[in-house]
């Protein structure tokens, strides 16, 4: 006789139940609850399939399909007592199952095991969360199409090493996120297709000897195919991998915008003017707007990079098949989706509601000598001098200028002349802001010209 604590799923050959403590170290339940909706949609599935191939009768398999769907609605309504001595979300449902309808759901477990059944949930639960990822991204890139398209022709500084260095269009800094996101749109479209194979049916490691139809449950569960090799089902997490991947780049890019928004927020700079919804406030400086949603989303991106190492952690070494190691893959996945659409929606919001300061935009596109590559690019064009050259006369350009507390538009004729003779008149053309801009039609570059070019192949490619 087995001791009555002994676990109803596995306690056949065991005396006695587990110590407390062994039971707080291998419980799952109180995070792998979040996959009740996909496990009771793998094991229809898979109770389906069992009717349909003979395994089961088509009674005990009706029942169990009412049973799951009674589980589920006590679990969407909060009436459902789950239970650490159960150990995981798929024996607290099976059990649940066992009180509701009786003998039947003992059969439900053939043909299967907690190992494939666990790959499935998790799997199911993380392609939703790629498709969220989806959704999200799609409508951050509108937003910045927006601000693209509204401001494809506002001038501001183009910036290397933080430094000012040469105009650019507020379009083309608004598409060059536009570029980044849509990378990680496409990266999160190449995981989704590569891992949508179904685990069901892979068994505890080395498939199962009942005739059961793993196309039937892949198909059921919107998978393109059963996965090919039962020891790889149970055992891959390449899938929450590539997940992490895509939310640990895309969380890279999204700090490096937070980043510019919080410099540009500033008084010091004043480039953009965050809408009060996605600001807070000083309990002491009345004065203070604070980007905090930028903040947040800059220092997201570490909890995000951090779960995409502890899971690397976690498989690395491991044998095949399934190790109970592998059970430490949810949190840290959760979490990452969890602060990943977080900052994803947030983002959204600031973009959205964000206006451009044009007026001071403008005056610091101007600033810090931001033409004088265009004045070098005039002396090659227009005098002949190789670029070495003209690079070296501007240069000298540069110093007399700040000498004199100048900008470069405010030089004489005179003042040019005294660095290089042949300098004319004309050269005044090229030193504005908006010539600078204009003239940078090079495939890509940030005339507003290119700008409205690149929006438009945005708009025709995302619909
Ligand atoms: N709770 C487990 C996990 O998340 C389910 C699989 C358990 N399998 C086993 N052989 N003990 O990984």
């Amino acid at each position: 006789m087995t001791d009555k604590s002994a676990n109803q799923m596995w306690g056949g050959r065991f005396a006695a139940g587990p110590d407390a403590i062994m039971e707080a170290i291998n419980a799952s339940i109180g995070f792998d609850k979040r996959m009740a909706a996909q496990d009771i949609a793998g094991s229809r599935a898979h109770a389906a399939m069992l009717a349909e191939t003979g395994v089961i009768s088509d009674s005990d398999a009706e029942a169990i399909r009412e049973g799951l769907l009674t589980v589920l609605s006590e679990i969407e309504s909060g009436d459902f007592a789950f239970s650490t001595a159960l150990e995981d979300i798929h024996m607290n449902v099976e059990a649940r199952l066992k009180e509701i309808i009786g003998e039947p759901a003992g059969r439900l477990h053939t043909g299967r095991s907690r190992n494939d059944q666990v790959a499935t949930d998790f799997k199911l639960w993380v392609r939703d969360q790629l498709d969220a990822a989806e959704t999200g991204l799609l409508a951050l890139i509108g937003a910045l199409l927006e601000q693209a398209e509204a401001g494809a022709d506002w001038v501001m500084p183009g910036f290397t090493h933080l430094q000012t260095a040469q105009p650019v269009t507020w379009g083309h800094h608004m598409l060059a996120y536009v570029e980044m996101f849509g990378r990680d749109l496409s990266r999160v479209r190449d995981a989704r297709a590569r891992m949508n194979e179904c685990p069901l049916g892979a068994a505890a490691l080395a498939g199962t000897s009942f005739p059961i139809d793993r196309h039937m449950t892949a198909k059921a569960l919107g998978f393109d195919r059963p996965s090919a090799n039962s020891l790889d089902a149970v055992s891959d997490r390449d899938f929450a991998l590539d997940f992490l991947n895509c939310a640990s780049i895309c969380a890279m890019h999204l700090s490096r915008f937070a980043e510019e928004l919080v410099i540009w927020s500033s008084a010091q700079f004043r480039f953009v003017i965050l809408s009060d919804r996605f600001s807070t406030g000083s309990s002491i400086m009345p004065q203070k707007k604070n980007p905090d949603a930028a903040e947040l989303i800059r220092a997201k991106v570490g909890r995000i990079f951090g779960a995409n190492t502890a899971l690397m952690m976690v498989m690395k070494g491991l044998p095949l098949a399934y190790s109970k190691d592998m059970q430490e893959d949810k949190e840290q996945v959760f979490d990452a989706a969890d602060n990943w659409m977080l900052a994803l929606a947030a983002m959204t919001g600031m973009v959205s509601d964000m206006s451009a300061n044009r007026e001071a935009l403008a005056a610091a596109a101007g600033a810090g000598f931001s033409t004088a590559t265009d004045l070098a690019d005039w002396l090659v064009r227009v005098l002949g001098l190789p670029f070495r050259d003209a690079h070296h006369v501007t240069g000298s350009l540069v110093a007399l200028a700040e000498k004199k507390g100048c900008d470069l538009p405010d030089l004489t004729l005179e003042d040019m002349k005294s660095v290089h003779a042949d300098i004319t008149e004309d050269v005044f053309a090229v030193l504005g802001v908006e010539n600078s801009v204009n003239s940078r039609v090079s495939y890509g570059g940030t005339a507003p010209s290119g700008v409205r070019l690149q929006v438009e192949r945005w708009k025709k490619a995302l619909k």
